[in-house]
């Protein structure tokens, strides 16, 4: 049965979006006057929003600083590349590339947030310092000053307000301060669920410094959980990138045991602070090997009777329904609980853009953004009818989805929760909160500003573009029936086939058609690959019949091969 399940999910890696999504708008199972409802409930939840506390730190930035200003792609640009940079000497060259030629004085004092406008000063100043023909007036003047002081101070001044941009969303920088930082929002009714910052090991050091971390912040949450009920308790979520230097499909055979290893002592911690514990998503070519970890894991007999393991399904993928159909299957088989968080996914340019770099048959991810809101719809609706194994917990920023999943559940306000990001969604979540009593949850990064940047430019890149939740709901000029549009009326409008702005793999070049790739984390490609190369393991020569077969005995092979 698990089998059947994985090898239609395997299939599935790269789908025709347009078949998928009809299957995935019949499981959905939605009738129009249900999606009217679920959309006058969004809007209603938006004005809430709207009429209520101001917005949290991360929507002003990206209302100011979306991808549809030129400023902000430069900033998003610095931000991830500073993450790479080794010296100084390149990273003033970096800062004069994305600073120096942008207006940054167009957004000063245009947000309501005192540190989104700091943050511009910041910029603005730097990008002035930086550029050399402009010396008039007061900023003239100061540019003038700190210019004399030269590029050493400019390079801090962008790198401290990088910092205290990143400080926002983060909890903590250790356990105990998070811990005592989230003491309000404990207070309002939320509970936690905390990530130790970190991920993709480059060292076996790197992955040993995660594991100590995860398990010295293990410790220090496990002293917070009072209640029996998992669910009640703090958790703990983990990147399997963090574990192992070489988390990779190609490495599937010495990688499956050790990281299976390592999450295993954790997970036996946690079990034993009575902790919830989960697996984030991570990118597409992940996902099967992680399924492969996830199983040795779970199958451990120390893990049974305890409901706290946790893991992430992603609504862009298009293997999402197998996936749960497959963690479903797996809990009946082992007679055990579990949680699943759902997610619509955090690594979409990326998947994009390897899928094109790689000239691949088409993507891992849909390319049309309802097309994703619809497969989270549709994934909720299964996992609604999957409580007697899986405890679902619907992590989303978007007033349309959380109004969906509240229509889903029907009266049940439990046995089910919502999450939502530190620093994102805050406003949603107290009206969602208080309007329907069910459980919110905060993911609350914990750790030092080195391990954050990876996460950060995740946020910025998803909710930068213009269409997404959190960059809509702070711009006052969008109607809420516009944020709230039901995406099964956009999909019967412009059609559920891929989208026609996203250049193929195969036609990225305007002049010749990009290679084909082979992707060799993919399983089925890697099987395709192996079938092509065995008649050829046997040793041939070119002759003058052409290739043929060398006849040689047993023992002499060894010996050549020794
Ligand atoms: P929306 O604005 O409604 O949706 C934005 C999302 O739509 C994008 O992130 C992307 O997934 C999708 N999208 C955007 N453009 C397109 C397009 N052109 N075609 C198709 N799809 C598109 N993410 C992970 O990957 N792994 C995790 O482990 C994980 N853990 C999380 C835990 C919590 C508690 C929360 C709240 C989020 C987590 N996320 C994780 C991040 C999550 O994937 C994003 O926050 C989420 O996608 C934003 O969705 P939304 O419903 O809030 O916003
Ligand atoms: C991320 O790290 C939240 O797990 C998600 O982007």
């Amino acid at each position: 049965m698990m089998d059947a399940i994985r090898a239609r999910m395997r299939e599935s890696a790269i789908a025709d979006e347009a078949k998928v999504l009809n299957q995935l708008v019949d499981t959905a199972g939605l009738t129009l006057g249900e999606r009217e409802a679920i959309a006058d409930h969004a809007v209603r939840m938006i004005q809430a929003v709207r009429n209520g506390a101001s917005h949290g730190m991360m929507e002003e930035f990206l209302g100011e600083y979306g991808l549809s200003s030129k400023e902000g792609v430069a900033l998003m640009c610095l931000a991830e590349a500073l993450l790479r940079v080794p010296d100084a000497e390149t990273i003033d060259e970096l800062i004069q590339d994305k600073i120096a030629s942008h207006d940054w004085s167009t957004h000063l004092g245009s947000s309501d947030s005192s540190l989104v406008n700091a943050s511009t000063w910041a910029l603005m100043l730097t990008g002035r310092v930086i550029d050399e023909d402009d010396s008039s007036g007061i900023v003239g003047a100061l540019r003038g000053v700190v210019r004399r002081l030269g590029e050493p101070v400019v390079r801090v001044a962008v790198l401290r307000a990088m910092r205290e941009m990143g400080a926002q969303f983060v909890l903590g920088r250790t356990i105990d301060e998070a811990i005592s930082n989230g003491a309000d929002a404990r207070d309002d009714g939320y509970t936690f669920f905390y990530e130790r910052l970190g991920e993709a090991a480059r060292t076996e050091d790197d992955a040993q410094r995660y594991h100590g971390a995860y398990s010295q912040a293990i410790s220090a949450i496990s002293l917070r959980a009072t209640s029996d009920d998992t669910r009640e308790n703090p958790g703990i979520s983990v990147k399997l990138s963090a574990l192992h230097p070489r988390y990779e499909y190609g490495q599937r055979e010495d990688v499956v045991p050790v990281l299976a290893g390592r999450v295993l002592q954790l997970a036996c911690a946690a079990k034993d602070g009575a902790l919830g514990f989960n697996i984030d998503a991570e990118e597409q070519d992940r996902l099967d090997l992680s399924l492969d970890v996830i199983e040795a894991v779970l199958r451990d007999e120390r893990l049974a009777g305890w409901d706290g393991f946790g893991v992430v399904v992603q609504a862009y993928g298009p293997r999402a329904p197998f996936v749960l159909d497959w963690l479903y299957a797996l809990a009946e088989e082992l007679d055990r609980k579990i949680m699943v968080r759902l997610v619509k996914g955090a690594y979409w340019d990326t998947e994009i853009k390897r899928a094109q770099v790689l000239g691949l048959d088409g993507f891992p991810v849909f390319t049309r953004k309802p097309n994703t809101d619809v497969s989270y719809i549709a994934c909720a609706r299964k996992l609604m009818q999957m409580t007697d194994r899986i405890y679902p917990q619907f992590a989303t920023h978007n007033a349309h989805t959380a109004a969906a999943v509240l229509h889903l559940a029907g009266k049940r306000r439990e046995g089910f929760e919502f999450q939502r990001l530190h620093g994102m969604g805050e406003a949603l979540h107290d009206v969602v909160m208080a309007e329907s009593g069910v459980r919110c949850r905060i993911y609350a990064p914990v750790g030092a500003h080195r391990d954050l940047l990876a996460y950060l430019v995740r946020r910025l890149l998803e909710n930068g573009a213009n269409s997404f939740f959190v960059h809509q709901i702070v711009d006052d000029d969008v109607p809420p029936e516009t944020i709230a549009r039901d995406p099964f009326l956009t999909i019967e409008d412009q059609g559920p086939a891929a989208s026609p702005v996203i250049d193929r793999p195969s036609a990225i070049f305007d002049r010749r058609v990009n290679s084909k790739g082979w992707d060799i984390t993919d399983p089925l490609t890697v099987a395709a690959i192996e079938a092509g190369r065995a008649p050829f393991a046997a040793p041939y020569q070119w002759g003058k019949e052409g290739l043929s077969l060398i006849h040689i005995s047993e023992p002499t092979r060894q010996a050549e091969i020794s």
